[in-house]
Order: structure tokens, then sequence, then C-alpha cells
């Protein structure tokens, strides 16, 4: 029999796409906070790399706050059970706070995290994806601020992973099925 693995083999989304949006993004974030205290929380581990690109391009003085929570297990298919592995919220409380999350997909995740996060007392709480998958969504959660809207397929890269591999890609691209011999 043939046999086969996931392998990120098509580019959906280049490094210099990514740069722009990204700019993009750090200058209408800046404006729309612009002397306001901000609070940017990092959702562990998918977001890192955006979390720290989009920081450099805000021209604020930032806090900054890390979550994670799990759900995946491996899978390419997301389980309904969301769980905190880490929850930091000292600086929340009064603050203006932004989720800086890679993907949104059934919304689970984000929706579990704006609960949280709103049970804290913020002043404010918006949601800022790199990716958004509207055609996945199960739950409504309002996407402030979206780098890409993508289509239903499984992408890897620029923090996103499968089994924790790929995320030091610099671009996004598409896990596809190969044949090995
Ligand atoms: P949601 O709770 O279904 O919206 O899923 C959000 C989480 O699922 C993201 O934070 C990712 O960790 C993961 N995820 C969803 N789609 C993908 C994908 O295409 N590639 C890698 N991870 C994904
Ligand atoms: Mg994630």
């Amino acid at each position: 029999m043939e046999k086969t693995k996931p392998f990120p083999k098509s580019v959906l989304i280049s490094e210099s796409q990514i740069r722009e949006r990204i700019q993009e993004l750090g200058k209408q974030i800046s404006k729309d906070y612009e002397n306001q205290e901000l609070v940017l929380v990092c959702v562990l581990r998918g977001a890192t790399l955006f979390f720290a690109d989009l920081a450099r391009e805000i021209s604020l003085p930032l806090r900054f706050e890390f979550l994670q929570t799990s759900s995946y297990h491996n899978s390419t298919e997301s389980s309904k059970e969301i769980q905190f592995i880490r929850t930091g919220s000292d600086y929340v409380k009064h603050r203006h706070v932004l989720i800086v999350e890679d993907i949104i997909d059934t919304g689970r995740t984000l929706k579990f995290l704006v609960e949280h996060l709103g049970s804290l007392n913020p002043k404010s709480i918006k949601i800022c994806a790199l990716l958004d998958k509207p055609s996945r969504r199960e739950v409504f959660v309002p996407v402030d601020y979206s780098g890409f809207e993508i289509p239903n397929v499984f992408v890897v890269g620029y923090g996103l992973d499968h089994g924790q591999l790929y995320r030091n890609l610099p671009y996004i691209a598409v896990l596809e099925t190969i044949s090995i011999d």
C-alpha cells in the first residue's frame, strides 16, 4: 500500500503578505487605542510569532499577558472541551484588553477566553486574529481585527502547528497529504 504523510506543500500566505497586513493592523490598533492603556494578550503557543510582530507595529506602551488553552490533541479536528493550561491575569483589571490569537475556527476557544477575561473586570475586550475560517464557525464571537479570511483548509506555519511541528515556517502553508516511498 502507498505510504502517505501530511506535509506543508503550498504557500497560502507569503512572508511579505503577512508583514504588510500586520503593519496595517498595527497602525489601526495604535489609532483606535490612542492615549489608552492596552494589555496585549498572547494565546500560547500558536499566536507567538504573530504577537511578537504585531506588538512591534503598535506605537503605544503595551503590557503583555500570556494565556494557554488546550483543545486540539494532535489532530486536525477540534475537540469541544477547552481547558486552561496557563491563566495569567494580573494586568487585566480596569484596562483595555486585546486578545491576539493565531486563528479562529469554530470560535469555541475565543468564546471561552472572552468569558474568562470578561470576569476579571477589564475596561474592554477585543479580539485580533491573524486568520479566520468563517465557514467553520459554530459559536458567534465578534472578531474586531482580522488578518486574513481563509477557506476550510488546515494550515501550518507562522506559529500554527500540526502535532507541534512546522510552527517556525515564516509563511502560512496548507497541510496536504503526500506519498512517501
Ligand atoms: P476554535 O476553538 O475551533 O476556534 O479553534 C481555535 C484553535 O484551533 C486555534 O487557536 C488553533 O490552535 C487551532 N486550529 C484551528 N484551525 C487550525 C489550522 O488550520 N491549523 C492549525 N491550528 C488550527
Ligand atoms: Mg491556538
